[in-house]
C-alpha cells in the first residue's frame, strides 16, 4: 500500500479528513477550500458562484458564508432553501459536494457576531447603494470614490450591516471523491439528527 494516504480505505478517516480540510480552508486564504462554489436554484434556473468559507461547526454539521442580502442568490434561497457547496483541492486530489438546507441569518445574534469580526476591507462589499446585479449604464464598482479607496472609518462602515447576511448550510450529505492514479475512491455520508451514515460508492 505504498504512497496511499491513511484515509484511503477508511470511511471514518475520510470523514475526519473532510473536517480537517474544511478547517484548513477556513483558516488559510491560500487553500483551495477557502473559496468553494456555492450552487442553488429553483425549477427554472440553477447557478453557482464562488464564496468565501467563513465558518464551520462539525458538532452541529453546518458551514457558512457571508453575503449581501440584496443579491440574487438570496431571492433564490427564499424560494428553495437547498444549497450545494463544491470544493476541489488539486494537491490533495479531493472533490467534495456538500449539500443541505440553508438558513438566511439577518439582523440576529449570528450576524451581529460575524459583522463585528468582519474586517474593514471586507465591509466594503456591503457599502454600495445599489443592489449587486443591478443594471447600470456605465462601468462602475457601484461604490463611491472614498469607499472604493477604503477611505471610510469603522463608524462609517456600520451602514453596511443593513445589507449583511450570513448563510448557514445545515449539512444533509457529503460526497467525497478522491481521484488519483493509484485508484479512485468515492464515499457518501448522510447526516440525519447528527447521526452520520457512511458508505462507499463506485467512483
Ligand atoms: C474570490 C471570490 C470570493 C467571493 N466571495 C463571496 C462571498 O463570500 N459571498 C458572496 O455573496 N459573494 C462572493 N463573491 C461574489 C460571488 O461569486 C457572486 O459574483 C456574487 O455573490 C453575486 O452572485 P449572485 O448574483 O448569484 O447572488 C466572491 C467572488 C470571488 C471571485
Amino acid at each position: 500500500m505504498k504512497n496511499k494516504p491513511p484515509y484511503y480505505n477508511s470511511l471514518d478517516k475520510i470523514y475526519s479528513k473532510i473536517w480537517e480540510l474544511l478547517k484548513l480552508g477556513l483558516e488559510h486564504r491560500d487553500k483551495s477550500f477557502h473559496i468553494p462554489v456555492f450552487i442553488c436554484g429553483n425549477e427554472s434556473k440553477f447557478d453557482g458562484r464562488i464564496v468565501v468559507l467563513r465558518g464551520i461547526n462539525s458538532k452541529e454539521n453546518k458551514i457558512w458564508f457571508h453575503s449581501d442580502k440584496r443579491s440574487n442568490k438570496i431571492q433564490i434561497l427564499r424560494s428553495n432553501s437547498k444549497g450545494v457547496f463544491l470544493f476541489y483541492d488539486k494537491d490533495e486530489k479531493i472533490q467534495l459536494r456538500i449539500s443541505g438546507k440553508t438558513k438566511i441569518n439577518f439582523q440576529n445574534e449570528i450576524t451581529k457576531n460575524s459583522w463585528k469580526k468582519t474586517a474593514h476591507m471586507s465591509r466594503q462589499c456591503y457599502l454600495g447603494e445599489m443592489a449587486p446585479g443591478s443594471e447600470v449604464f456605465e462601468p462602475t464598482s457601484g461604490l463611491s470614490d472614498d469607499v472604493d479607496n477604503l477611505k471610510y472609518s469603522v463608524e462609517q462602515s456600520e451602514i453596511g450591516y443593513k445589507n449583511f447576511c450570513v448563510i448557514e448550510t445545515f449539512i444533509q450529505s457529503i460526497e467525497w471523491l478522491y481521484l488519483a492514479a493509484k485508484g479512485h475512491r468515492r464515499a457518501y455520508f448522510t447526516i440525519e439528527n447528527n447521526f452520520v451514515k457512511k458508505k462507499w460508492l463506485i467512483p
